[in-house]
């Protein structure tokens, strides 16, 4: 197709598809003509999306809100507009944005909202984009909005080395925060260099080593692992500090119901705020306040998005690119994510 016509003609995507509860080779690949965009929406041309845990918890059927299968996973990409709707503007046509699709994203190209699209500036390397647009958002709204951590303050970060604990530790000690990070003893040197100290996380006593680190209590711990352990995040609190719980990777391997956890999980945050202890249990969800308010919604993610994307711009936020992969090898790239080795964000690329 012509890329400067704002009314796209034809566009074949090549899209990668979870056809049901399957292992990464079960993934399938389908080209199929896009649908002509409607009214206010745009064409996007996918030059970075990624792997991120909820396509990990999507293919086992234990994402808290579950897409009915078969669907195409991607959660967020930046993408070159090659085509407008009616009532999009038509100078759109050749610029770069973001966006966060939940899914959708693995694909060579997709139709979304022209409403939904976070610029990129220009010098930005869409791959190091990618890594924070949910990632980034997440974790600068989990500091910022949600903990409200200043400067000076400590925080303990679970799974340091993952994408949005990666982005997160290098936030936090961005803005002056002292950052204790649990991972993997093959990640810990890396974390060091960032200004973390690192607890190894299969250690038993993990708890009693973030303790003896910071006898005093901490201001924040960011928990997305969830079931029984998260008492002890909780017990790290000093008074007036503030649990940050976010996703409860504990139990994706688990059978039963999907929201079990979560619910459980929602019951006793409650519970632990209903209690006059002098300290904060919050759920952090990217997604919360959008069904209220879709414009402050949006505004308030591009607007943080736009925060992050200066810190990758002056140098001050390094992008964790774990590797990068074209969209042909999908399979390898959520074997690789999968495979508890890595640090930062496995990347999705259009190939060759
Ligand atoms: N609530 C929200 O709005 C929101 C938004 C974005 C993300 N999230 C959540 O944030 C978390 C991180 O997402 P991500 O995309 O950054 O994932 P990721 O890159 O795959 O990183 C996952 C991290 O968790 C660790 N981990 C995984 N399973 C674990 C387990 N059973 N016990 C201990 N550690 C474990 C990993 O360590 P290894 O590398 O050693 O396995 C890694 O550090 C996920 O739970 C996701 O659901 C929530």
């Amino acid at each position: 197709m012509d890329h400067r016509t704002a009314t796209p003609t034809t566009v074949t995507a090549t899209e990668v598809v979870l056809p049901g509860k399957v292992e990464p080779e079960g993934l399938e690949v389908r080209t199929h003509e896009l649908p002509a965009p409607d009214k206010g929406q745009v064409v996007l041309r996918m030059e970075a999306t990624g792997v991120s845990f909820a396509e990990q918890q999507m293919r086992r059927g234990k994402y808290f809100d579950q897409p009915p299968f078969p669907f195409v996973p991607g959660y967020d990409l930046v993408g070159t507009v090659v085509g407008t709707g009616p009532g999009a503007d038509p100078e759109l046509v050749g610029r770069r944005f973001a966006a966060v699709t939940k899914t959708g994203a693995w694909a060579s190209h997709l139709v979304v909202d022209a409403a939904d699209l976070m610029p990129v500036p220009d010098g930005i390397d869409p791959a190091a984009a990618e890594t924070v647009i949910v990632n980034g958002v997440t974790a600068w709204q989990m500091l910022h909005r949600t903990a409200k951590v200043r400067a000076g303050g400590t925080i303990v970060v679970l799974g340091a080395n993952g994408g949005v604990g990666s982005t997160l530790v290098q936030l936090a000690r961005h803005a002056g925060i002292t950052v204790i990070g649990t991972a993997s003893p093959r990640h810990h040197e890396a974390l060091r260099e960032l200004g973390v100290s690192p607890v190894d996380y299969r250690d038993p006593d993990m708890y009693a080593r973030i303790r003896e680190l910071a006898p005093d209590g901490v201001d924040a711990v960011f928990d997305h692992i969830g079931g029984p352990a998260i008492e002890d995040s909780w017990q790290l609190l000093r008074r007036g500090g503030t649990l940050v719980s976010y996703g409860t990777a504990a139990s994706k391997d688990e059978e039963g119901n999907s929201q079990a956890p979560v619910l459980k999980l929602f019951a006793r945050l409650g519970a632990w705020n209903a209690m006059p202890n002098g300290k904060g249990a919050h759920f952090y969800n990217l997604w919360a306040g959008k069904r209220r308010c879709q414009t402050s919604w949006q505004r308030r993610m591009t607007e943080d998005f736009t925060q992050v994307l200066r810190l990758v711009a002056d140098g001050s936020l390094t992008p964790q690119i774990a590797a990068t992969f074209p969209l042909a090898d999908t399979v390898a790239a959520l074997r690789l994510a999968e495979s508890r080795t890595v640090a930062g964000k496995v990347v999705i690329v259009p190939g060759k």
